[in-house]
């Protein structure tokens, strides 16, 4: 297996008119390719400024980072798709032409790309919601199409920053399965972050725990339930175990 992302002590400083923040400090990680990686830790900690950096939004200060074998920084662009917390779909476009945005920002799509987009929309289960608004469509529907939109343009990398936090806990969950399986029949490499440690253990091969800000990693922890997920394995020992060993890195310590 071969590595896709690989960070050495990177650093985030960003300057401020109040003086310096320090966001990350010396994040070493390595991601191999089609792996699936959660990132937790509070709020603040530099979660949604890693993510930003590997998608060339931001730029590091310090250290290095390469993404499928270049330096990140550099001239790269479409090897990454994102999905933020909220769907961000534009309500002018229907379903359709907002996934194939990535595309008809730099081109036009081509009938390979709309039957692209389509089979991703079906995928999800939105065939016949590809020429409604966004409006028309629920918020777990809305962040369905949000995913597709990552993945048209083909990235190596699929970042998903809190991509289910405004959801209540049924569509989240259930949106989880969809995840996995987008997953699995993808082959994509993947970047979650989360606040929510169950979704975390649930998704990932690998939970990577961050300190308070300044953001360091503080463990790497395995999952080891395979690829394929299912709501039953929230009820397991297993799982409650893992989640509270992670939980523990976040105790606030008595006096
Ligand atoms: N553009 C910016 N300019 C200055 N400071 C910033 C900027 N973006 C983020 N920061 C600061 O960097 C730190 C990390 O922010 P970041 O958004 O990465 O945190 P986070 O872990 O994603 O938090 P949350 O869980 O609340 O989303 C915070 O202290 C924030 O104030
Ligand atoms: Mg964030």
């Amino acid at each position: 297996m071969s590595t896709l992302v690989e960070l050495d002590r990177l650093d985030k400083v960003y300057a401020t008119g109040t003086g310096d923040v320090v966001a990350l400090d010396g994040i070493t990680l390595a991601i191999d390719e089609g792996e699936f990686v959660a990132v937790v830790g509070p709020s603040g900690c530099g979660k949604t400024t890693l993510l930003k950096i590997l998608a060339n939004i931001e730029q590091h200060t310090g250290g290095a980072g390469i993404l499928g074998g270049k330096e990140l920084g550099g001239n790269r662009s479409g090897d990454v798709g994102m999905v933020f917390q909220k769907a961000t779909l534009l309500p002018w476009l229907d379903i359709l032409a907002n996934v194939l945005l990535p595309v008809t920002l730099k081109r036009r799509a081509t009938r390979q790309d709309t039957a692209a987009a389509l089979g991703l929309l079906e995928m999800v289960g939105l065939s016949e919601f590809a020429r409604k608004r966004p409006h028309e469509l629920s918020g777990g529907m809305q962040q369905r199409a949000a995913i597709c939109r990552a993945l048209v343009h083909e990235p190596s990398l699929l970042l998903l920053d809190e991509p289910f936090g405004a959801l209540d806990a049924m569509t989240r969950d259930q949106l989880n399965v969809e995840v996995n399986r987008i997953w699995r029949e993808t082959h994509k490499t993947a970047v979650l972050i989360t606040h929510s440690i169950p979704e975390a253990v649930f998704l990932a091969e690998r939970v990577i725990v961050m300190s308070p800000r300044p953001g360091r990693i503080i463990a790497d922890i395995p999952i080891p339930f395979g690829k394929e997920r299912t709501l039953d394995l929230l009820g397991t020992p297993e799982f409650a175990a893992l989640s509270a060993q992670i939980r523990r890195f976040f105790e606030v310590k008595a006096a």
